[in-house]
């Protein structure tokens, strides 16, 4: 007849076990992640059919605003023809897509209130609700969700106005997402997530400024800064995009999510990107 006090030592290892299936079965929220940054990385539809992201974020539009209203889309050598299809047969599957403007190797800026409002009615008629007869639409009668914030470089100013202008064109209808660097605040979109029309936030935990996620009271500063915005841990899917910030997916789901998921506005991961993932299966199993 074992004691009340062995009984437990016995059932410690299985009561502990329970605690770690329970943790994992919670999930890690929703799954994002970039698709374009690698021709090799296979079709947008081909992501949307891995069952394992809800938002595919488009990348990039690295060309606008200073450079004479010239917009340049960038999706590393990606045929455009069969995107926009790929773009229905995502939303099909109720998967969120975004296009991000921006990016870290663009030429980019605003350098006037006008070049905000002609960013926005381009993003309006060319990829979002708008139309304009004899407006061309890169993927065609496609509609996105909304668009992406990845501002990493010009100048801070004038983002505000765009993200009231997408706003106002589609009456709030537009999902807003801003892709931010780990050390809160961030210069560049500080004024625009000002705005509160921001309803998710993704923070790169890697990259430039060395972040990892031993940083994460930085994780931590922005949720609180942003409570009615989803949060979203931004890792990378390879230690060859920033082996000091890479994570194994164990300390992934046993580390990181058991602190990020106790913020009351956790939303989920963002992964860097789908090239990485597809081919290390960090995330995705394919
Ligand atoms: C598109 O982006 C890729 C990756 O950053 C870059 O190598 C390439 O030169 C860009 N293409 C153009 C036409 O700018
Ligand atoms: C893009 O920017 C990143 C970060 O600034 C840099 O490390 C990388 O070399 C750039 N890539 C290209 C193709 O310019």
């Amino acid at each position: 007849m074992a004691s009340g006090r062995s009984l437990l030592v016995l059932l410690l290892p299985i009561l502990m076990a329970a605690a770690v299936l329970s943790a994992s079965a919670a999930g890690p929220g929703d799954i994002a992640v970039f698709w374009g940054r690698n021709k090799e990385e296979g079709t947008l539809r081909e992501a949307c059919d891995t069952g394992t992201y809800n938002t595919v974020i488009i990348s990039f539009l690295t060309g606008f605003g200073n450079y004479g209203n010239k917009y340049t889309l960038n999706l590393s050598g990606h045929p455009l023809a069969g995107v926009g299809d790929d773009i229905k047969h995502c939303k099909s599957k109720g998967i969120l897509v975004l296009l991000s403007i921006g990016g870290p190797n663009g030429t980019y800026s605003l350098p006037s209130p006008q070049s905000a409002f002609s960013l926005a009615d381009y993003l309006w008629t060319s990829f979002l609700g708008g139309s304009h007869t004899g407006v061309h639409r890169p993927f065609g009668d496609a509609v996105i969700d909304g668009v992406d914030f990845y501002i990493d470089q010009g100048g801070a100013d004038h983002y505000d106005e765009l993200a009231r202008r997408l706003a106002s064109l589609s009456y709030n209808k537009v999902t807003l997402s801003a892709t931010v660097r780990c050390r809160y605040p961030d210069p560049h979109m500080t004024s625009a997530l000002a705005t509160g029309l921001f309803s998710r936030v993704h923070v790169r935990l890697y990259g430039d400024l060395k972040c990892t996620w031993a940083d994460r009271e930085a994780f931590e500063a922005w949720a609180v800064a942003y409570p009615a915005s989803k949060m979203f841990v931004g890792v990378v899917a390879s230690p060859d995009v920033d082996q000091d910030a890479y994570m194994f997916q164990k300390d992934l789901y046993y580390n990181v999510l058991q602190f990020a998921q106790k913020l009351p506005n956790y939303g989920g991961l963002m992964i860097w990107n789908r090239y990485y993932d597809k081919r290390d299966h960090y995330i995705s199993s394919s």
